[in-house]
């Protein structure tokens, strides 16, 4: 090795070793959120309720839960203990600058749910949504912060609310995305059941391409092509019951092989 690599090789460890000293010195405090830090204050329960509840609501959900924080959604400066500071530009929801501005949410959802906001720029849901006239946004179904996906129970009574008698505007579709998210939550569960015996067996790619169709048919949702999401579901239990009559012949060739053997020995 030559004086001078070996030189060089030196300095980088000196370099290195330096670099860890410090760290060990002073560790890097993760700067604390003052979005959250001023929000959670306890204070707001009684002095801001709407504010406190939104907190409340964050904390507990998926986003909160997955390091999703205020700012990624409102914008403003994470950093800044002074609310005005903090805040910085638009924040109201009324405010057609704002993030959050009805207009604006499928943006700002599907800036992180991409394949989600492929799927629903299609639908006429989110024509609606552009003309600012009356069509449901990404908040509407699942809550801006504690993010629920509808249970078959709950998802009539959302569409409802612009779906009904009233309205005129096709008033079967509660209905109907009952019975679709029957369907769904059908197939998940049958596919549970294959998966686990496929993987008990050793051949968990039998059942991959299904989970795969599943995966895609929950963002195809958001199409709101009911006919076609509807039909998807169907083919998929309908798949899934020819694999377990194949399940269930495979037993019993095999019991059956058994007991000849079981016969021979006799
Ligand atoms: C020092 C306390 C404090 C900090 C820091 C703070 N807020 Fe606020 N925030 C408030 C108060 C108080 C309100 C109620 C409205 C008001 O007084 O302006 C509010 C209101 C809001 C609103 C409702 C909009 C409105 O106009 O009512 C949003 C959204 C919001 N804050 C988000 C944030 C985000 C995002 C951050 C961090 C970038 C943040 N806040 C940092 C205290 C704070
Ligand atoms: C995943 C995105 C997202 C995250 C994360 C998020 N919010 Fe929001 N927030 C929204 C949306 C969308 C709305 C508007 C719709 C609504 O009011 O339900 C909203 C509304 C609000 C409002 C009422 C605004 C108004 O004009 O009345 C407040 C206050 C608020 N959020 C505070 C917070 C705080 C504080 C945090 C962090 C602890 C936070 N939000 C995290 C998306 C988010
Ligand atoms: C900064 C990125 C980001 C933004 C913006 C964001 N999300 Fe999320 N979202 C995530 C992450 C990360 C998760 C948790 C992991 C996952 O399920 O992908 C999640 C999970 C979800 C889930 C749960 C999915 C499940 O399978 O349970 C829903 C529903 C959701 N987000 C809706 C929304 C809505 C509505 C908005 C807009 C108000 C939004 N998200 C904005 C990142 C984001
Ligand atoms: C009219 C109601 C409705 C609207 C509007 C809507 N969703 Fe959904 N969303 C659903 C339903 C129902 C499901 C569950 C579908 C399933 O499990 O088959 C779902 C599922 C999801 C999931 C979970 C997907 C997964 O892979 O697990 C995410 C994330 C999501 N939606 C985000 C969004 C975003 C972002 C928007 C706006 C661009 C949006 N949704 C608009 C009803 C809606
Ligand atoms: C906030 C109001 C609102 C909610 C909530 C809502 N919708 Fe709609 N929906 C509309 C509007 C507006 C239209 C468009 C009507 C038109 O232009 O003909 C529409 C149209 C539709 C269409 C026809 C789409 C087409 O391409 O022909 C379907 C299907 C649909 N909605 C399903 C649903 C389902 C399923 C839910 C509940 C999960 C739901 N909607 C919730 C307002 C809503």
């Amino acid at each position: 090795m030559s004086p001078r690599k070996r030189f060089s090789n030196l300095s980088l460890w000196i370099a290195l070793f330096g670099l860890i000293a410090v760290f060990s010195m002073a560790p890097p405090a993760v700067a604390a959120d003052q979005c959250v830090s001023c929000h959670s204050d306890a204070a707001w329960a009684v002095k801001n309720k709407k504010l406190f509840d939104y907190y409340q609501q964050w904390q507990g959900s998926v986003h909160g839960l997955n390091g999703v924080t205020c700012v990624d959604c409102h914008g403003g400066d994470s950093r800044a203990t002074d609310k005005t500071a903090a805040h910085g530009g638009a924040l109201a929801e009324s405010n057609p600058k704002s993030a959050i501005y009805y207009g604006n949410i499928p943006k700002l959802c599907g800036g992180c749910h991409e394949d989600v906001y492929r799927a629903f720029a299609r639908s006429k849901h989110a024509a609606r949504v552009k003309e600012l006239d009356g069509g449901p946004t990404c908040v509407t179904c699942h809550g801006s912060l504690n993010t629920e996906i509808l249970s078959p129970l709950k998802i009539a009574s959302v569409c409802e609310r612009c779906h009904n008698d009233v309205t005129g505007n096709r008033p079967n579709i509660p209905a109907r995305a009952q019975a679709v998210r029957r369907d769904d939550q059908m197939s998940a569960a049958f596919l549970r059941w294959a998966g686990a015996y496929y993987e008990a067996v050793g051949q968990p790619e039998e059942v991959a391409p299904l989970q795969k169709q599943l995966a895609d048919l929950r963002v195809a949702w958001h199409t709101f092509d009911l006919d076609r999401v509807q039909g998807s579901y169907e083919a998929i239990v309908k798949g899934l019951r020819e694999r377990q009559k194949a399940i269930q012949r495979a037993k019993l060739e095999e019991k059956k092989r058994a007991a000849r053997s079981k016969a021979k020995k006799r």
